[in-house]
């Protein structure tokens, strides 16, 4: 089974890893048979699964109710629970109650959360319960970015996420997801703090890559960024087969006598 330890050693061998995210069983079991090391159970199921145009509804009790079905699913990867918006920003207590609930309930090994809450992730850190921090583009800021925009473009900003990667790192985090920030940005960071970064959006000199299961299957509807690259085409694979079924269905040729009881 994948520990948080395993993720370090890599880092310290120059080994890259895949994240990917998934947000139920099946999918869970396939990546896990895969070998796909780190299951993010992403609150990206509020856009891809659920349907919202960004990440701010979903609920603690939807991210739950996914976490749950994608631990049952994974018995080698590392489960990481994706802290819902405001889950976490209200107060400590709170903060602290939600995050052990997604290792209590939902069988997660560990949480992310978005923003440089160094604080708060010493706070969790303490208390038993593994961080993944996520700076750069932070989709449940989207509203506070003015819209998904690359991040850390100036020398200012690069400066302040180097500081805030350092301020996790010290704080316990175990890993950093950069998002939308440009390559030599997640360079510097990945050279410079110990701490196995994991880009999206971020270039290729980040210690792991996570895309959204979604993204890469062809399931996902609308404009797509840059960033993302389709390894499948689902989408157009269930188009006929739905289509294919509809077909026998009114031919009157399923169910056939093979398909059918004596
Ligand atoms: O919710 C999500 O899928 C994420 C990844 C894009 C890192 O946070």
């Amino acid at each position: 089974m994948v520990t948080i330890n395993d993720l370090a050693a890599w880092k310290a061998e120059g080994r890259r890893f895949a994240m990917l995210t998934a947000y139920d069983y099946p999918t869970a079991r396939v990546l896990d048979e895969a070998g796909i090391p780190v299951i993010l159970v992403g609150d990206s199921v509020s856009n891809v699964v659920l349907g919202y145009d960004t990440t701010l509804p979903v609920t603690m009790e939807e991210m739950l109710h996914h976490t749950r079905a994608v631990a049952r699913g994974a018995s080698q990867a590392l489960v990481v629970g994706d802290m819902p918006f405001l889950s976490y920003q209200v107060s400590r207590e709170e903060a602290i109650r939600n995050a052990g609930r997604f290792l209590k309930e939902g069988g997660a090994q560990a949480v992310k959360l978005e923003g440089p809450f160094a604080e708060l992730t010493e706070t969790l850190v303490d208390r038993g319960i593994p961080v993944m921090g996520h700076l750069g583009l932070t989709p449940q800021s989207v509203h506070a970015m003015g819209g998904y925009r690359v991040q850390a473009r100036t020398e200012e900003a690069a400066e302040r996420l180097l500081g805030d990667a350092q301020a996790l790192q010290k704080a316990g985090a175990f890993s950093l997801v950069l998002e939308g920030v440009p390559s030599a940005v997640a360079r510097r960071v990945t050279e410079s703090v110990p701490l196995p970064t994991i880009g999206i959006g971020a270039g290729p000199h980040c210690d792991g890559q996570v895309l959204v299961i979604h993204d890469i299957l062809g399931l996902s509807f609308g404009k797509q960024p840059r960033f993302v690259k389709r390894y499948a085409d689902l989408g157009a694979e269930i188009h006929r087969a739905a289509r294919a079924f509809a077909a026998e269905v009114e031919a009157g040729t399923f169910p056939d006598e093979g398909h059918s009881y004596s």
